[in-house]
C-alpha cells in the first residue's frame, strides 16, 4: 500500500490565497502519507522574482512531506520559466522509488517552453521505458497536461498532442495511476488497468464551473484504489473514485458538459 497527497495548480502569483496554502500544509501535516506529488503550475508566470519569492512556501511544503516529488505546468514554463523551476524547485523529470512500499512514481516534463500545449515527446517515452523497468507493483506516472480531455474544461486544445502515445505506454507497461493537473478539475477515467487522476487547483482560486479548491489523498494497493477529493478551503473529504479487484465501483459523478446541454432548454423549439 502507498498513499499519495496530490496536489497542483498552486498558481502562485494570481489568485493564490495563502490561507488555502495553510489549510493543504495543516493536511498534509496530520494525515498519513508516503508521498506529496505536486503536478505542476507552481507559479503563474515562470519569472525568476516569483520562483524566488514562492522559495519560502515550498519550504514550507518541504518541511510537511514526507517525500516530496514535483513536475512543472505550462505556468512554469512561461517566459521560459523552466530554467528557475530547475534552479529554485526540482528536475524537470525525476524517478522516486518507495521499496518498503513497492512502488514507483515517475514524474515527467509535459511542459514546453511559452506554449500552453503538453508533449511528453520520443525521447522522455524513451526515457519513461527504462525507468519502469523495475519489478515493482504500485506504478504511477506524474505529469501536468490532460491525457484525455475532461468534460467543462475549457475549449483550449491544450492536451498532450502525444496522447496516444501515453495511453499506450500505460497500458504496455502496466501503469496503475496517472497524475495529472492543468485545468483544475478533480476527475477520473479508467482505462484497463491505468486511473487517469485529475486534480483541482489546490490553492488559487482558478476554479472552473461549480468545483472548488481541491486536492486528492490517494490509497494505493496492488490496484486497488481509494482517491478522496479534499476540499482546500473546509479540508472535507468526499470520495472521488473507489476501484476494488480490477471492478471501479464508484465514480464522482458531475454535472458534465454534455449533462447540461441534454437538460437544458436551449434546444426546445
Ligand atoms: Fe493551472
Amino acid at each position: 500500500m502507498v498513499i499519495i497527497i496530490q496536489i497542483s495548480d498552486l498558481h502562485y502569483g494570481s489568485e493564490f490565497e495563502d490561507s488555502y496554502f495553510n489549510n493543504v500544509i495543516d493536511y498534509i501535516k496530520q494525515n498519513k502519507h508516503d508521498v506529496v506529488v505536486l503536478t505542476g503550475d507552481i507559479v503563474h508566470k515562470g519569472r525568476y522574482r516569483q520562483y524566488q519569492r514562492f522559495s519560502a512556501y515550498l519550504q514550507k511544503l518541504k518541511d510537511a512531506s514526507k517525500r516530496l516529488l514535483v513536475v512543472p505546468g505550462n505556468h512554469c514554463a512561461k517566459n521560459n520559466g523552466l530554467i528557475f523551476f530547475e534552479k529554485f524547485i526540482a528536475p524537470r523529470r525525476s524517478k522516486m522509488i518507495l521499496e518498503d512500499r513497492d512502488t514507483i512514481i515517475v514524474g515527467v516534463c509535459s511542459a514546453k517552453d511559452d506554449v500552453s500545449t503538453g508533449e511528453i515527446g520520443d525521447e522522455q517515452l524513451d526515457w519513461l521505458g527504462n525507468q519502469f523497468v523495475e519489478n515493482l507493483e504500485n506504478r504511477v506516472i506524474a505529469m501536468h497536461h490532460h491525457a484525455i480531455a475532461v468534460p467543462y474544461s475549457g475549449r483550449k486544445q491544450t492536451t498532450l498532442v502525444d496522447a496516444g502515445e501515453l495511453i499506450e505506454f500505460t497500458q504496455l507497461f502496466g501503469i496503475d495511476l496517472v497524475l495529472m493537473g492543468h485545468k483544475h478539475i478533480p476527475h477520473a477515467y479508467v482505462i484497463g488497468p491505468t486511473t487517469f487522476l485529475y486534480c483541482g487547483t489546490s490553492t488559487s482560486n482558478k476554479v472552473r464551473a461549480d468545483e472548488g479548491p481541491s486536492f486528492n489523498h490517494i490509497w494505493l494497493n496492488e490496484g486497488d484504489l481509494e482517491v478522496q477529493m479534499v476540499n482546500s478551503t473546509t479540508l472535507q473529504r468526499s470520495l472521488l473514485l473507489e476501484r476494488k479487484n480490477n471492478r471501479t465501483k464508484f465514480v464522482r459523478p458531475r454535472r458534465t458538459r454534455i449533462e447540461h446541454l441534454i437538460n437544458s432548454k436551449v434546444w426546445d423549439d
